[in-house]
């Protein structure tokens, strides 16, 4: 079975969707301060493992390491679910089938207590 990250083209389309979804973080009210002194590699490099990751894809990060990224932000829930309703939103945008969508925000969904921490 591909999987999702191979079915909808690889790092070729997952870059699209980052940069998509970069743009509309930044713009956002609620989760566009979190990344104001973030080095533009590395919010790039961040947003590509976020969405590879979700998707099947090769570049996989541990509960642990995110966990330990981000403690130190102090990411409340108001973000974290703003974070979720962005990439939804870019999601669709790359009319990506409704399951899969559903997919990728459950594994992110599970993980909210490794990134919220205020
Ligand atoms: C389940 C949801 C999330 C996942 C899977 C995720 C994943 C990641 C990963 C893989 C990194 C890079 C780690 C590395 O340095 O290798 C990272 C960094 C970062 N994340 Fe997230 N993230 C999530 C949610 C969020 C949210 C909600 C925010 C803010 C609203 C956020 C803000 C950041 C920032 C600012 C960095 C960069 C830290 C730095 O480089 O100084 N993340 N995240």
């Amino acid at each position: 079975m591909a999987t999702m990250f191979e079915r909808y083209g690889g790092f070729a389309t997952v870059s699209k969707v980052v940069m998509a979804f970069y743009d509309k973080a930044l713009d956002s009210d609620v989760i566009g301060v979190y990344f104001e002194n973030v080095e533009m590699p590395a919010l790039i490099d961040h947003q590509t493992k976020f969405i590879s990751q979700v998707m099947g894809g090769p570049a996989s990060f541990s509960d642990d390491v995110l966990e330990r990224v981000h403690a130190p932000l102090k990411i409340n829930g108001a973000a974290f679910d703003e974070m979720l309703s962005v990439l939804q939103e870019t999601l669709e945008d790359f009319d990506m089938a409704e399951p899969d969508i559903n997919t990728i925000l459950g594994e992110l969904r599970a993980r909210r207590s490794r990134v919220v921490h205020a």
